[in-house]
């Protein structure tokens, strides 16, 4: 199968300079690697997460995607060396957002495993992922508010999805570093997990997601995601459209029918 930006055949994993990756039991894993700067987001390291993402989802193999930083920081945010002396049109021609639209659109689930720092840029990366498993040590926060800006990537729009008004609102204006624990308490992630778990245990939600059938996980995050951005009718008519879809699907017929036989069933994802 081929995509618009990227073949299985374009792409070599270890050429990369800012990330590291795997492939393991049907999950792909991406891990940022740009230890020295605390995995802070400069333009080469979203252009090669961009890439890898984009292969990963038009790779058949590959079910559900993990990516993860180290256990200091997942990232502190975007690159501020690369912002400090930025121009409004330096930003424009820039156009880094395309990137984070980019990842807005994998169509596979994304499960973010966190440890450290997770700030700014980081948080919204975390938060465009589908899922956050986090180390009792992880570190949230959107500190922009302390450099004379705001998040760009999406972070007033998801914490406050997330969170509620009242704790976004204090977040942005603060910039207050929140903990894992919060960040669990508030419905913003899956689960707090002690450090030395935290990556394999989002690699075991993301092969669970892997054992199930893809185009029925496919709509179901599709679903799932349309709640943000349109009203309850909407919603509920793309939900049932999907509905239907799936019973085209032969993982459907194979999903029934090995329940009826009383067996595990055979998800081919077709
Ligand atoms: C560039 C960064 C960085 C960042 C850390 N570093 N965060 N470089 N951009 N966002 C670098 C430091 O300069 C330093 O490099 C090295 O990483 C280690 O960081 P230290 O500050 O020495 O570590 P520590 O004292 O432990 O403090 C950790 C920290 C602090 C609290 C996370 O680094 C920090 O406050 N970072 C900035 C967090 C932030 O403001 N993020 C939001 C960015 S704006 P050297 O070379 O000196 O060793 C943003 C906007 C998003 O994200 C917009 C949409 C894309």
């Amino acid at each position: 199968m081929t995509s618009a930006m990227s073949t299985s055949t374009d792409i070599d994993l270890k050429s990369f300079q800012f990330i590291l990756t795997s492939v393991e039991d049907h999950i792909g894993i991406i891990q940022l690697n740009r230890p020295d700067k605390l995995n802070a987001i400069n333009m080469p390291l979203m252009e090669e997460l961009v890439k890898c993402l984009t292969w990963m989802d038009h790779n058949e193999d590959i079910r559900c995607i993990v990516l993860t930083g180290n256990e200091r920081a997942f990232a502190a945010g975007a690159d501020i060396e690369q912002m400090a002396s930025a121009t409004p049109v330096d930003m424009i021609l820039r156009d880094q957002f395309v990137y984070w639209d980019r990842i807005r659109k994998i169509h596979k689930p994304l499960v973010a495993a966190i440890s450290g720092y997770a700030l700014g840029g980081g948080c919204e990366l975390a938060m465009t992922c589908d899922m956050i498993i986090a180390s009792e040590t992880a570190k949230f926060g959107q500190p922009e508010i302390n450099l004379g800006v705001i998040p760009g990537a999406g972070g007033t729009q998801r914490l406050t999805r997330a969170v509620g008004k009242a704790r976004a609102m204090e977040l942005v204006l603060t910039g207050n570093l929140f903990t894992a624990q919060q960040a669990l308490e508030w419905g913003l992630i899956n689960k707090v997990v002690p450090v030395e778990l935290y990556l394999e245990e989002a690699k075991n939600l993301a092969k669970t997601i892997a054992s199930k059938p893809p185009i029925a996980v496919r709509m179901a995050k599709e679903s799932v995601l349309k709640t943000f951005d349109t009203s309850l009718e909407s919603g509920l008519e793309f939900e049932r459209k999907a509905f239907y879809l799936l019973f085209a699907s032969q993982d459907k017929n194979e999903g029934m029918k090995a329940f009826l036989e009383k067996r595990q069933p055979e998800f081919q994802g077709r």
